[in-house]
């Protein structure tokens, strides 16, 4: 079924080859899929080569995880293998037809490496961005063809969350959005146009979610009570856990963000930015035991 508000698909545009800016968490996830699905080359790039050299990793290491578990075929392991590559040239994308960034949350950064993009790619190509929060308006102000800006934002993980937001920023044309829908499709996700208001949908229900969970702790819940107390509703994860997940640097960006639009709506947690400003990646340590010194940061911890 066509999602509400989607262009007619005849619309859209062939996607031969995938430029993928960044290689950390959300963008190497993505480069497999893309890989996997569209079966068209993907090239990562990143400032630095250790990054590059660690999302390429990732790729080979999550292909081999899926042919020990019989999900691909050997043939099907080397070609994926082929298909992904690095490269910290700027002109790597020359010949892309769908270019999509996942770097740093700033729309100063995000609108240079657009700038960047849009040196070396045809007029043609999409240009997509897995902002959870910023502007689409705003990210494409200055790009020669803001028409072809659009926002495609995953979940993560981005292999099993079967949903993509698609956004339409005020100048985005029709042919770039059939071709975002018709990438989503061929990347087996469903996928909602939403409107280009801070954190779209999603991330305001996340947002306003992981917010009373803290507010509760803050207000003298046990953090631990708080972790568990929501296993009735049968979430797949605990709220805290999600939090590791995305990340307290994420989630505190978001809620920022959404406290700047709709203060009346959306507080942003002392205790969040305690978390973020100790540089903790959540309440547990890696081998998910809870990091007491974590816990203590928040009120009823
Ligand atoms: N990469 C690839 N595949 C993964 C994965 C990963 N990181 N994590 C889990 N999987 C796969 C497993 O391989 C398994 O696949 P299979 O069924 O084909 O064998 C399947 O997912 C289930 O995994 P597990 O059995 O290991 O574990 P769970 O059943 O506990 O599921 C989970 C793990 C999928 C992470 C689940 O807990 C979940 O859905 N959690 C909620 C995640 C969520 O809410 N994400 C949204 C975050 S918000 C966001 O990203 C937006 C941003 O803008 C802030």
């Amino acid at each position: 079924k066509q999602p509400a508000g989607a262009p007619d698909p005849s619309l859209a545009r062939k996607v031969t080859k995938v430029g993928i800016v960044g290689a950390g968490l959300m963008a190497s996830q993505m480069a497999l899929l893309f890989a996997r699905r569209l079966e068209v080359p993907v090239v990562l790039t990143d400032l630095d080569q250790a990054r590059l050299d660690k999302g390429v990793a990732y790729v080979r290491d999550e292909i081999g995880k899926l042919l020990a578990r019989g999900r691909v075929s050997q043939d099907q392991a080397n070609r994926l293998t082929s298909l992904v590559t690095g490269s910290p040239a700027k002109d790597a994308f020359a010949g892309a037809d769908f270019v999509i960034e996942a770097v740093f949350e700033d729309l100063a950064v995000k609108k240079q490496v657009f700038a960047e993009v849009e040196a070396v790619v045809d007029p043609s190509c999409v240009l997509a961005t897995n902002t959870s929060s910023l502007s689409l308006t705003a990210m494409g102000a200055d790009l020669a063809h803001p028409e072809r800006l659009v926002g495609f934002h995953f979940f993560n993980p981005v292999a099993v969350m079967p949903l993509l937001e698609i956004v339409r920023g005020a100048a985005t044309d029709d042919a770039t959005l059939a071709t975002a829908f018709a990438v989503a499709r061929t990347l087996r996700k469903s996928s909602v146009l939403v409107k280009d208001a801070p954190a779209f949908v999603v991330n305001r229900l996340l947002t306003r979610f992981m917010g009373e969970v803290v507010a509760a702790v803050d207000e003298g819940t046990p953090l631990e009570t708080a972790e568990h107390a929501l296993d009735g509703l049968g979430l797949p994860m605990t709220p805290f856990a999600l939090l590791q997940l995305v990340g307290p640097a994420v989630g505190l960006h978001v809620a920022e963000t959404l406290h700047e639009a709709f203060p009346e709506r959306f507080g942003v947690s002392a205790s969040l930015a305690r978390l973020v400003a100790a540089g903790k990646p959540g309440i547990y340590l890696p081998d998910l035991t809870l990091d007491e010194e974590a816990v203590a940061l928040f009120a009823g911890g």
